[in-house]
């Protein structure tokens, strides 16, 4: 490859005139170079040029776009009738209908129409990028450009090192990425390559949760969203890309990673699917939608109009609790005295374990998630059998700092940090495994599914100890490898040291 990718003039050819294809031309040509498109559908280019222009000018009209900038670069726009007009192009996007089949034998093509110094990339979202260079004749020149669906809106572009993809192709593509006015991350060819697996955690988790009985996913959704900052919980996220969809691209990826139980969804996961709850696009899934296709969310559980806990007996000591309970007008007992509430913040242990540990009375043992944002929303858990009216005035006296109380049943690790324990978990084991930096890998996750954080950044946020002792307990009283901790996390968090130190 001899092109310069900071020339003026460098054009891409875009094969496929679809969502994505219409969005890598559009902002090919607002990031300052030519775009051609190609699609095999008679009209099927010329309709997206017209789209794309429209795009622009709804730019220019709404002042995110200067007119002069608007208009140059609709003019920098054109559709090619056969692959042949992309002999001088010195970048090719393939983004056409997802099969290795067609993909191999569009990228042949390619090859044959264009110079030996362009660059063919696919935007595919699931097949490997060695698997589509197995058919052509230059490999090195061969890598993936994966955007994301609006791609005017998505900030982040995947560049994927196919196995023979030479520095030279990566390098080039980073710099027309970042020409298109997106974020590039350099991303190893591997199943679901970044983003779309280290979203997998999320979902998956939340599932085990529910189908473990623990909570509603309605209330799953509050915790995560009103407690540690996502914009949407995980059921109103997998009902939103639609569980057509969402399954399976678990199910690709399991098998990817040859069935690595820390990537394994749950089987209400496939009853839905079965089921046709496909979630927004069918008006049902986990939740029930109106007919204007607005989700109807179930109300919170109210918290008992009870006396609240006035006294309670700690029986380990929690700093972060003593404040809370001071605030709460809860007094701290020296001995249990057998009729007030025992409260603890456990750390990945449930109410179970730490009764059994500490031998106390289960049954007024009340458990406060103190990892996680307890002002924001609260949740507390108890052992079966629990007395209802203690766990009650607890919940009571835990209304004066929060509006949102929610009682889950017993579990290592609450709902938040077993969740979040799980996505950090995959963030570090994909550094691990050397998917991308672990400062790519933080910044695909929060461009590309806006997370609040990085999932490694949120071992670090949770303190890399809690994170792995949240792990170990999860995997000690379950019994199950899934909750393994990688050993990127195990490693930092024994050693001391900060979560991205390289290896
Ligand atoms: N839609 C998404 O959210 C998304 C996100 C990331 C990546 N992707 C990937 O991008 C690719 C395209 O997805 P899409 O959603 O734009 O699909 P789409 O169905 O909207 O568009 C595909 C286009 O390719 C054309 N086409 C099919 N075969 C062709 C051929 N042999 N030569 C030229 N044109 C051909 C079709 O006529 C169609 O216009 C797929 O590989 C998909 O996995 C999609």
């Amino acid at each position: 490859m001899t092109f310069d990718p900071h020339k003026e003039s460098l054009k891409v050819g875009i094969v496929g005139a679809g969502a994505m294809g219409r969005g890598i031309a559009q902002v090919s040509v607002t990031g300052g170079m030519q775009a051609v498109i190609f699609d095999t559908k008679e009209g099927s280019a010329k309709e997206a040029c017209s789209f794309i222009e429209d795009m622009i000018d709804r730019a220019v009209s709404k002042g995110r776009l200067q007119a002069e900038e608007g208009e140059a670069s609709k003019g920098r726009l054109s559709v090619a009738n056969t692959l042949g007009d992309f002999k001088d192009c010195d970048l090719v996007v393939e983004a056409i209908v997802e099969n290795i089949d067609i993909k191999q034998s569009v990228f042949k093509q390619i090859e044959e129409a264009v110079s030996d110094d362009t660059i063919i990339a696919s935007n595919t979202s699931s097949i490997r990028i060695s698997s589509i260079a197995s058919a052509c004749k230059n490999k090195n020149r061969i890598a993936g450009l994966h955007f994301f669906n609006p791609v005017p809106l998505m900030k982040l572009v995947e560049v994927i090192n196919g196995t023979e993809t030479s520095k030279e192709t990566t390098d080039a593509l980073c710099v027309i990425g970042k020409r298109m006015g997106r974020v590039p991350v350099v991303v190893k060819d591997a199943p679901g390559f970044l983003v779309n697996l280290g979203g997998r955690a999320y979902t998956t988790e939340a599932l085990r949760i529910v189908s473990e009985g623990v909570a509603e996913p309605h209330e799953v959704d509050a915790i995560m969203r009103d407690a540690c900052g996502f914009r949407m919980g995980p059921f109103e996220l997998a009902d939103l890309t639609g569980i057509d969809v969402n399954f399976p691209v678990s199910q690709i990826i399991y098998e990817g990673y040859f069935h690595d139980k820390r990537l394994a969804t749950a089987p209400l996961h496939e009853s839905m699917m079965e089921a046709g709850r496909l979630g927004r696009k069918t008006k049902a899934g986990f939740y029930e939608y109106d007919e204007n296709g607005e989700i109807i969310r179930p109300a919170p559980a109210d918290v008992p109009n009870v006396e609240p806990a006035k006294r309670a007996y700690l029986p380990e000591p929690v700093p972060a609790l003593e404040p809370l309970l001071r605030d709460l007008g809860i007094s701290i007992l020296a001995v249990d005295d057998g009729v007030s509430p025992i409260l603890a913040a456990p750390v990945g242990e449930d109410c179970t374990s730490l009764a059994l540990r500490l031998k106390l009375d289960a049954k007024r043992l009340v458990a406060i998630d103190m990892l996680t944002g307890v002002h924001l929303h609260a949740t507390v858990m108890a052992a079966p059998g629990a007395n209802d009216e203690t766990v009650d005035s607890v919940m009571a006296a835990l209304r004066k700092v929060t509006n949102s109380v929610t009682r889950i049943k017993d579990c290592p690790g609450f709902i938040a940090q077993r969740i979040r324990a799980m996505v950090a978990n995959l963030g570090c084991e994909m550094a691990q495994i050397g998917v991308a930096t672990p400062e790519d890998i933080d910044k695909g996750m929060k461009l590309g599914l806006n997370y609040p954080l990085g999932s490694i950044e949120l071992a670090e946020y949770m303190g890399t100890k809690n994170t792995h002792t949240i792990l170990e307990q999860l995997q000690r009283i379950t019994g199950e490898e899934r909750y393994r901790p990688s050993q990127w996390l195990r490693r930092r968090a024994l050693l001391n040291l900060p979560i991205h130190t390289a290896d």
